[in-house]
C-alpha cells in the first residue's frame, strides 16, 4: 500500500514518479522536437554589399545573394531541410514586376541557392507581392482602393512559374486571395512545372504579430497595414477549417497556419482535419518579443526558443518556420 498524503486506503497516483530523473523524463516524452522540423525564413536584399541588421529582429539580416549563400551553407552543415525566402528589391512599382522578373532579387538568389547547394536544401519561395508592390499590400489594387483578387492571381501565375523556373521546389503563396493555389496550380502546370508543390499560407490571420517582419522587408502598407479585407479575423476559429479544405480541394501540397503561438487551437483542428503536411509559422512578432524579453535579462532566450518550438510541435505542426531555426538545431545537436 501506498503512502497515501490524503490517508485514504487506496493508493493515490504519483505522476511524479516518472518525473524524477531526466532520462525518465526524456523517456515519457510525448513531443520530440526534431531538426527535420524546422524551416529558417530568409531575407535577401537587392543592391547591398553587406548584410543589412533588422532593427526589429536581432540576428536577423537582410543577405546580400552571397551571405544568403553562406547562410544555406550553415543550414545544411547543420542538417536544417529547408529555407523559406523572402525577396527585397531595390524598386518598387505599381505592378509589382520584380516579383515576377526573371532578374528579380527572389530569382536570382534561387538560381545561386541552387547552384552552390544543389538539392541539400528544400528551396521555398514566398509568393506575394507586397515587397515587390508600391502600396504595400499583397494584391493589385483596384479604383476602388480595394485589392482585386481576381487580377492578383493571374500576377500569383506569374510569378510562381519565375519562381519555379528559377529552382524553387515549393512555392507558397501568402496573399490570402480566393482562387490562388488553383490558378496557381493551373500556371505551374500549364508552364511544365508539374513537380513543383504548393505550401498554402491557408489559415493566415491578420495579425499585430507581423510587425518586425515590415522592417524586414522595407513595406509600409497604404491605410494603415490593414489588411482585415483579406487576411482572416482572429476572432474566428471555425474559418480556418473552410479555408485548409478549400485551398486543399484547389491543389495545395502542404497547408499552413499563422502566426503560431496565438493560434494553437486553430493549428490543432486543422491537424486533425486534414491529412497533408500542415506546417505554422512562429512570426516575426513572436520572435522579436522573446528577443526583447532576453535583452533585458527578462526570459531566458534559448529557453523560451525551445519551449514555444516544441509547443507548437505539440498542438500539431509537423514543420515549423521560425527565425530560432539555427539556434534550435545547434540545442539540439548540443543538448
Ligand atoms: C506577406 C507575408 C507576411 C509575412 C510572411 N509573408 C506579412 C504580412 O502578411 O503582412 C509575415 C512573416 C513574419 O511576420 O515573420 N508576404
Amino acid at each position: 500500500m501506498e503512502n497515501n498524503p490524503q490517508g485514504a486506503r487506496f493508493p493515490v497516483a504519483r505522476p511524479r514518479r516518472l518525473r524524477k530523473t531526466a532520462a525518465l523524463r526524456r523517456m515519457v516524452a510525448e513531443t520530440g522536437l526534431s531538426v527535420n522540423d524546422l524551416i529558417l525564413p530568409a531575407f535577401v536584399r537587392e543592391g547591398i554589399a553587406e548584410p543589412v541588421a533588422i532593427a526589429s529582429m536581432p540576428g536577423v539580416y537582410q543577405h546580400t545573394v552571397d551571405s544568403l549563400v553562406e547562410r544555406a551553407r550553415e543550414l545544411v552543415d547543420l542538417g536544417v531541410p529547408a529555407m523559406v525566402l523572402f525577396g527585397v528589391p531595390e524598386s518598387k512599382d505599381l505592378e509589382g514586376s520584380g516579383a515576377y522578373d526573371p532578374d528579380g532579387i527572389a530569382q536570382v538568389a534561387l538560381r545561386a541557392l541552387r547552384d552552390a547547394i544543389g538539392d541539400r536544401l528544400v528551396l521555398i519561395s514566398d509568393l506575394c507581392l507586397d515587397e515587390y508592390i508600391e502600396h504595400g499590400h499583397c494584391g493589385l489594387v483596384g479604383p476602388s482602393g480595394e485589392v482585386d483578387n481576381d487580377a492578383t492571381i493571374e500576377v500569383y501565375g506569374r510569378i510562381a512559374c519565375a519562381q519555379a523556373e528559377a529552382g524553387a521546389d515549393i512555392v507558397a503563396p501568402s496573399g490570402m486571395m480566393d482562387g490562388q493555389v488553383a490558378r496557381i496550380r493551373s500556371a505551374l502546370d500549364e508552364q511544365g512545372f508539374c513537380d513543383t508543390a504548393i505550401l498554402a499560407y491557408s489559415a493566415k490571420y491578420a495579425s499585430v504579430f507581423y510587425g518586425p517582419f515590415r522592417d524586414a522587408v522595407n513595406v509600409t502598407i497604404a491605410n494603415n497595414g490593414d489588411r482585415r479585407g483579406y487576411q482572416q479575423d482572429y476572432a474566428n476559429r471555425r474559418e480556418a477549417l473552410r479555408e485548409v479544405a478549400l485551398d486543399i480541394a484547389e491543389g495545395a501540397d502542404m497547408v499552413m497556419v499563422k502566426p503560431a503561438l496565438a493560434y494553437l487551437d486553430v493549428l490543432s483542428d486543422v491537424r486533425a482535419a486534414v491529412d497533408v503536411p500542415v506546417a505554422a509559422y512562429q512570426v516575426s512578432g513572436e520572435y522579436a518579443m522573446i528577443l526583447a524579453a532576453s535583452e533585458r535579462g527578462w526570459i531566458d532566450r534559448d529557453a523560451a526558443a525551445l519551449e514555444t518550438v516544441t509547443a507548437i510541435k505539440r498542438a500539431g505542426a509537423d514543420q515549423i518556420l521560425t527565425y530560432f531555426a539555427t539556434d534550435i538545431a545547434r540545442i539540439l545537436r548540443n543538448g
